[in-house]
């Protein structure tokens, strides 16, 4: 009887998501998904109170996560904080993302059951330790978790401490220390500014001469503010790269597929680096063997580390990785989904997100499997002509009436004008996701939407997935 009432809800949540503007996300998944979700009643005999959620941030990977919310069997309300055009204008509250009494008065105003935080400014502010500490279950690291992302050189130190394979380094927090070291060496470095910065903050430099010049931008010239006050020299490593998201409750975690994303902005991977132009999941190059050397090397003594440091850490553990070729070594953590790749982790999650999300956040156990086999996800990133650099806003977009059952479209750049029509407000603006059996048949089904989409002013990648694409050929 439990388990029909869930069955009903999801549907009218999927019906008013279709209408509110072709994003039906979770739309003909079917019966087997639906019973896979409820996994909640069927542990506990008993449904779970419906949970009010909010969500900070207002990009695609907020819509992606309102989404998932929706159609979660434990949605009692999603509001999200701003918001953007994707999401009907009575699921949006207006917040400074830059404001702590902000955020947390907004969660008080929304009564909220769950927050979820999106992107990583927020946390590196410590939200989270505000919002727990009025007794908020919040989906998102602590300020000492945060720091995890916010400051490279202590992640390095992270690392180093708890024996995880990544590439040797060095910090420097003064620029003609940083200077003579550089001049020790010779060849390819990795210049990093310690802090926050966009995506923006590495240089890979061939050589010294580089380097210097890199290390002049973040250190003198200070073009990432303060955020330059530390650098970080890495060893450079090649290989392939694939990027694990990891959900974390305290010391329990289950992990996401493994995703690989195409950061520059033209095709073949060339070109200035966006926020992130298109993602896949299941990254193949990720065999089960080098799962298993990835969990055994470096998820769980990151997991581990984090208790052993004294960290309660409650939310996602994005960790980017380089395949070299003497094994997997991590390149950063991130303390959040990825954007673009949270909106194709989603939909191949083979249990409820929102119910995982709340475990998490109320330090609860986690099922040891979430990935569901036999779907490949992708997401092409739909952005306005001119981005990273400067671009139009406020241009007319009309979606596709209807988009095939597996495909759905995600807002990032929207916003609504005051007769209701859709507007771009950003560089990038929308994502297609679509769920199919190959990654041939996703980037095509995706494609074909974004080929519909009515917007003179768009730019997209024809080439999502490539290395993949070229591999299984
Ligand atoms: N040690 C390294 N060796 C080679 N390439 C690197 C190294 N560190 C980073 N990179 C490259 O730079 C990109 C950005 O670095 P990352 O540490 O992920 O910073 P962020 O995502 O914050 O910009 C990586 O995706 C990778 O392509
Ligand atoms: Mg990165």
């Amino acid at each position: 009887m439990q388990f029909h009432n869930c069955v009903i809800r999801i549907s009218a949540v999927a019906g008013k998501e279709a209408e509110a503007g072709g994003a039906g996300v979770f739309r003909g998944r079917g019966a087997f998904r639906l019973a896979q979700w409820s996994g909640r009643v069927d542990e506990r005999g008993m449904q779970e109170e419906p949970v009010r959620t909010l969500i900070l941030g207002g990009g695609g990977r907020e819509h992606a996560l309102y989404l998932a919310c929706k159609a979660s069997p434990l949605c009692g309300g999603v509001v999200v904080a701003p918001g953007n055009g994707g999401i009907p204008a009575g699921d949006c509250r207006p917040v400074d993302l830059e404001s702590v009494a902000a955020m947390v008065n907004c969660a008080r105003q929304a009564h909220a059951g769950l927050v979820i935080v999106g992107p990583e400014a927020p946390l590196a502010l410590g939200v989270a330790d505000a919002l727990r500490s009025e007794g908020f279950a919040v989906y998102g690291p602590d300020e000492a978790g945060a720091r995890l992302e916010a400051s490279k050189a202590h992640c390095k130190a992270f690392l180093d401490r708890h024996g995880i394979p990544t590439a040797a380094y060095e910090r420097f927090t003064e620029a003609e220390a940083a200077l003579a070291h550089l001049k020790d060496g010779t060849g390819p470095v990795v210049v990093k500014a310690s802090g926050l910065a966009a995506g923006k903050g590495v240089y890979v430099c061939a050589d010294r001469a580089e380097a210097e010049a890199a290390v002049r931008e973040i250190m003198v010239d200070r073009v990432f503010g303060t955020s330059g006050e530390e650098v970080v020299f890495e060893e450079c490593l090649e290989g392939p790269e694939v990027s694990i998201m990891v959900m974390v409750s305290g010391t329990g975690y289950v992990c996401l597929p493994p995703s690989q994303d195409h950061k520059r902005a033209g095709e073949g991977d060339t070109g200035p680096n966006t926020g992130g132009m298109g993602a896949y999941a299941p990254a193949a190059v990720v065999t089960p063997e080098l799962k298993e050397v990835i969990d055994q090397t470096i998820v769980a003594p990151s997991v581990a580390g984090l208790a052993r440091d004294g960290l309660d850490y409650r939310g996602t553990l994005y960790i980017g990785l380089m395949l070299t070729a003497e094994g997997p070594k991590v390149l950063e953590f991130n303390v959040r989904f990825g954007d673009p790749e949270c909106q194709v982790l989603l939909p191949l999650c083979a249990h409820d997100p929102l119910d995982l999300m709340l475990r998490c956040a109320r330090g609860e156990n986690l099922p040891a499997e979430v990935v569901a086999r036999g779907e490949t996800a992708a997401v092409i990133v739909v952005a306005a002509k001119g981005y990273p650099g400067p671009y139009a806003k406020g241009e007319a977009i009309r979606l596709p009436p209807d988009v095939p059952a597996k495909v759905h479209i995600v807002h990032a750049g929207t916003r609504r004008g005051g007769d209701g029509a859709l507007l771009s407000t950003g560089g990038r603006v929308l994502g297609v996701v679509a769920r199919a059996p190959d990654l041939a048949r996703a980037t095509s089904d995706a494609y074909a939407v974004c080929d519909r989409i009515d917007w003179p002013g768009k730019v997209f990648r024809r080439d999502i997935g490539w290395r993949q694409l070229q591999a299984e050929r």
